[in-house]
């Protein structure tokens, strides 16, 4: 069925860019982006995401608040977020994705560096000419609300690759939440989760292609019957 190998092929071409060209997404492309998104499912019908996307010269003063909050370590995020909670097989997938990551970006595996590098690139959006930023309105328990997000994020997150843009999905934006509301004057209610820098991804930088392992089904499902 033709369908479903398009379904297919836009799942497994969604792979999250880290280097993107200048050029601006049309309004036209990003309405038609932010139209497939709204179709994302949520508890009850709910909706309870609250998105603002900073293009031009807003992308770039949002880019030098959180870069200058950073310098100053001043981080600001509304969920805690720690590397050290992990541990077994999360541990694992964790470093072999940060490994392949770096290897891909020719960065020494020396881990000062390494985080420099990625909060400098992660707060320059990786080049890209856009960015969503994604809060939760102020309803019922936070884990409902932040599923019904994630849930908003990959349809949008998908609907870029199906228009043959690319993203990359940002929890280290969430560590500025402060200051993002600041600069785009959010609500302070609206908890930020994560942002989506996009864009044109880059063709041919490695940083883009390098592979990255799956866990196979028997991994994570167990079957009752
Ligand atoms: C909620 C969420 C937050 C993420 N935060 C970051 C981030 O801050 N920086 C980054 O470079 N990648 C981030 N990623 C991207 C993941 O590293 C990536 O999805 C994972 O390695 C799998 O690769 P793939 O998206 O290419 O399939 C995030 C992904 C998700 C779903």
């Amino acid at each position: 069925m033709p369908e479903t190998r398009l379904f297919h092929d836009v799942v497994r071409s969604r792979r999250s860019a880290r280097s993107f060209l200048p050029d601006p997404v049309s309004d036209a492309l990003l309405r038609a982006v932010l139209d497939d998104a709204r179709y994302a499912p949520s508890n009850s019908n709910v909706q309870p995401w609250v998105v603002h996307i900073a293009s031009g010269a807003t992308r770039d003063k949002l880019s030098q608040a959180m870069l200058a909050a950073a310098a100053e370590e001043r981080f600001t995020p509304d969920f805690p977020f720690n590397y050290d909670d992990l541990y077994g097989v999360y541990r694992q997938r964790q470093q072999a994705q940060g490994a392949a990551y770096f290897q891909a970006a020719g960065i020494a595996r020396d881990a000062a560096e390494q985080r420099r590098f990625a909060i400098m690139r992660n707060l320059e959006f990786f080049g890209a000419p856009s960015v969503a930023l994604l809060f939760m309105a102020p309803v019922y328990e936070t884990v409902r609300v932040a599923g019904d997000v994630g849930m908003y994020g990959q349809t949008f997150l998908l609907s870029l690759a199906a228009h043959g843009l690319a993203g990359v999905p940002q929890t280290l934006l969430s560590l500025f939440a402060g200051t993002a509301r600041e600069v785009l004057g959010v609500d302070p209610a609206l908890k930020m989760l994560f942002g989506i820098s996009f864009g044109y991804r880059e063709p041919g930088n490695p940083v883009n292609t390098f592979a990255l392992d799956k866990a196979p089904i028997s991994e994570t499902v167990t079957f009752h019957r």
